[in-house]
C-alpha cells in the first residue's frame, strides 16, 4: 500500500523533531549527554510513588483504573484553582482543564484556535514541542527574536503593524517567560507588561507556558502575565513534569470557562479524559505538601548542576564563545562566533561520546546555525565535568582552524 497522495494536507508537513531523533544516540550509557531536557531520574522518589500507587490501588482503585471527566479529577481541579489562585491567578474549577502533559494542551490549544495560514507569534529560538504544535495545524509562525529579557517587543510591535497592513492579526502568541527553553532566559516584567499592552492593542491572544518557573535558584520570582490579566486573554499552562515527574503525563491549562468547555470538546475526540491513575497520585502528592517540599530540594539540587556546569564553561571554552547564566530551570544556551557552525561541532563532540543539541532546530526558518542548548538537568557531575572539558578541547580546536580560514 502506498500512502503517499492519501494524506491529509495537514499531515503532509509533519516530521519528525530532529531534536527526537537525537536522542536515541545519546540514550547510550556512556554518552556524556546534555542533549535531552529531561528531569533527572536521580530525583524521581520511587519509594514513596511505590507507595503512594499501592494505597491508590487499595483505597480507590475501582477509580483509579477507571476513566475520568474529560475536564480531569475535580479534586485535582480544585486543588490546582487554589494554587493558581494563590500565584495570583484567581480560578475555580471551572478555569481548569487537566492535560496529559501540557504539550497536549499545546495540541489541543492550536487545534481550538488555528486555521491554516493563520498568524502565529513564536518566542526565537523556541521550544521545539510548542513550535510543532503550531506546525501540525498549518499555523505561519512568525519568530520574533529574543534578547537577554525574552521576547523583542519593540520588533514584535513592528512586526504587528505591518501585519496589520496586510490585513492580517495573530490567533495568539506562543511564550514561555521563564527559564526559557532552550535559552534559560527569562522574560523581564516590563516585557510581559509591554507584551499585555500589544495583545490588548493588536487583538490576540497569549499562551503562557510555564513548565519551570517553580524551578528558580536566583533572584525574585517576576509576577506571570495571566496574574496581569484584566481581560482573560492569557492561556496559562502549567505542568507537574519538571516539578515531580513527567512520567504520569500530568499538566493543566487555566482560561476562561468557555474556552475550557470548548477545550473539553477538542479533548474529548482526541482521548476521551486524561491518565487517571496519573491524576489521583498528582493530586495526593499536591494535597499532601509533597510536591512543594520535593520542588524546593530539587531546586537546589539543579542549582548544583547548573553552577557546576557555567563554572567548567567558564573554565574550558575559549574566548569568542558566549552563553546565558540562568536563574533557574534546565537549560544554558551557547553561542558560538557568527559564521562557525554547531553541527560541525556536534559531530566531532559525539565521535568524543559527548553530546548537546546544536542550536537550528529551535529556528522557525534554520537559522541560529552557531548556538547549541545545554542541559544540566539529567547529566551526573562527574560527566559534566568531563563532557564539558573535551566540549573545550574540541572548541579550542574548530575556533582556531575557523579564525585561520577567515584570516586566510
Ligand atoms: C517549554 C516546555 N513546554 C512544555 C513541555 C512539555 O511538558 P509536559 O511533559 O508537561 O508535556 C516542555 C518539555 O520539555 C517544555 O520544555
Amino acid at each position: 500500500m502506498n500512502f503517499e497522495g492519501l494524506y491529509a494536507d495537514r499531515a503532509k508537513c509533519m516530521k519528525t523533531s530532529e531534536i527526537r531523533e537525537f536522542f536515541k544516540l545519546t540514550e547510550e550509557p556512556d554518552v556524556m549527554s546534555f542533549a535531552g531536557g529531561f528531569p533527572s531520574a536521580e530525583f524521581f522518589p520511587m519509594e514513596k510513588v511505590s507507595e503512594v500507587i499501592t494505597g491508590l490501588i487499595d483505597e480507590e482503585g475501582k477509580y483509579a483504573l477507571q476513566y475520568g471527566p474529560t475536564e480531569g479529577n475535580l479534586d485535582l481541579r480544585k486543588y490546582l484553582a487554589h494554587k493558581m489562585t494563590v500565584e495570583g491567578i484567581p480560578s475555580t474549577e471551572d478555569n481548569i482543564i487537566i492535560t496529559n502533559g501540557s504539550q497536549q494542551g499545546m495540541d489541543l490549544l492550536s487545534k481550538l484556535f488555528l486555521n491554516p495560514g493563520d498568524a502565529v507569534i513564536v518566542e526565537e529560538p523556541g521550544y521545539v514541542g510548542g513550535l510543532g504544535a503550531i506546525y501540525n495545524y498549518q499555523g505561519d509562525r512568525m519568530p520574533i527574536p529574543m534578547d537577554k529579557d525574552g521576547i523583542q517587543v519593540d520588533i514584535l510591535a513592528l512586526k504587528l503593524r505591518k501585519l496589520k497592513m496586510e490585513g492580517r492579526s495573530p490567533k495568539f502568541a506562543y511564550l514561555v517567560p521563564n527559564f526559557q527553553n532552550p535559552t534559560g532566559i527569562s522574560m523581564s516584567l516590563e516585557r510581559r507588561q509591554q507584551m499585555l499592552q500589544l495583545a490588548k492593542e493588536y487583538n490576540f491572544i497569549i499562551l503562557e507556558d510555564n513548565p519551570y518557573g517553580e524551578i528558580r535558584f536566583e533572584g525574585e520570582p517576576i509576577q506571570s502575565m495571566k496574574s496581569m490579566d484584566t481581560e482573560d486573554r492569557v492561556i496559562y499552562l502549567g505542568s507537574f513534569s519538571k516539578t515531580f515527574i513527567p512520567g504520569i503525563r500530568v499538566g493543566w491549562i487555566v482560561a476562561n470557562e468557555g474556552v475550557i468547555q470548548k477545550l473539553a470538546c477538542a479533548k474529548q475526540a482526541t482521548d476521551l479524559c486524561s491518565n487517571s491513575l496519573g491524576q489521583r497520585m498528582a493530586y495526593r502528592f499536591a494535597s499532601s505538601g509533597y510536591i512543594d517540599t520535593h520542588v524546593s530540594s530539587l531546586t537546589a539540587r539543579y542549582k548544583e548542576k547548573c553552577d557546576l556546569m557555567l563554572s567548567c564553561m567558564d573554565k574550558h571554552f575559549p574566548e569568542g564563545v558566549t552563553w546565558t547564566r540562568p536563574e533557574g530551570g534546565f537549560f544554558i544556551w551557547v553561542t558560538l562566533p557568527e559564521g562557525m557552525n554547531a553541527r560541525d561541532l556536534l559531530y566531532k563532540a559525539i565521535e568524543r561520546r559527548v553530546a548537546f543539541v546544536d542550536g537550528a532546530g529551535f529556528f522557525v526558518n534554520g537559522n541560529g546555525k552557531n548556538t547549541a542548548r545545554f542541559a544540566f538537568s539529567e547529566a551526573c557531575p562527574d560527566k559534566i565535568r568531563r563532557g564539558i572539558a573535551i566540549l573545550g578541547e574540541i572548541m579550542h580546536k574548530e575556533l582556531a582552524a575557523f579564525n585561520k580560514t577567515k584570516s586566510a
